[in-house]
């Protein structure tokens, strides 16, 4: 997936439930025309077949679980995520975490299915530590900053610097982006200049008053 990448995180946002999801979606596809920045988007999962079917930008599941098709009842199959026509997942958010193992496995059952991963880690260690599982990015996002009006890269720069290092020591492949009260161009930029390749963010486009001006401002100084 060509970089810097956008990532707007639907969450459970009632801005973004039912239609509404798909309308969030297209205009985040329009922007991303206009404008040609990637912007990929991460619609609540019972939105996520109706997204991914209907616009042309990578959609992302929020959530993927360690489980196969059959008896896994309410569980996110990495397989119903690629039949759906997602391109890829985030795995371990924050606000939906797993432990290591189930990480690992999920990743593994990822790959078999050619879904595009997203791994969030809250510190640079676990970042350091999911690294080994090779997703293909992995973001940084402090918990205490999220949903904020500081953005993680004036809050705490060298949280992104250390994740770009540890990582990449790992693995040199796998993308960083960072996430955390990131709302405007300015803060994208500086994630860019800290050595991310692209940024997660939530409230900052589904909160918004205005979320196609969020959008545009968002990718000014890519
Ligand atoms: O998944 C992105 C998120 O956790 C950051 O949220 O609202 O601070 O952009 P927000």
């Amino acid at each position: 997936m060509t970089k810097p990448i956008i990532v707007i995180n639907f969450k459970a946002y009632t801005e973004a439930e039912g239609p509404n999801a798909l309308k969030l979606a297209e205009l985040c596809a329009s922007v991303s025309s206009e404008s040609g920045a990637v912007i990929a988007v991460c619609p609540p999962v019972s939105e996520l077949g109706a997204v991914a079917r209907s616009v042309n930008i990578p959609v992302f599941s929020q959530n993927a679980d360690p489980r196969v098709p059959g008896s896994s009842t309410g569980w996110m199959t990495p397989s119903m995520i690629k039949a759906s026509g997602a391109a890829g997942t985030l795995i371990n958010h924050t606000e939906h975490k797993h432990p290591m193992k189930a990480i690992a496995d999920t990743l593994e059952l990822c790959k078999g299915c050619g879904l595009t991963t997203i791994a969030c880690a809250d510190t640079v260690e676990l970042a350091a530590e999911i690294a080994q599982y090779l997703p293909n990015m992995i973001a940084v996002e402090p918990p205490e900053l999220i949903g904020g009006d500081v953005s993680v890269t004036d809050a705490n720069p060298s949280v992104v610097e250390n994740t770009v290092r540890s990582v990449k020591s790992v693995h040199n492949s796998i993308s960083v982006l960072c996430g955390a009260g990131i709302k405007t161009g300015k803060d994208v930029r500086k994630a860019l200049d800290l050595g991310a390749e692209g940024v997660l963010l939530a409230s900052g486009v589904v909160k918004s008053k205005d979320p196609r001006a969020s959008l545009l401002d968002l990718v000014k100084y890519i």
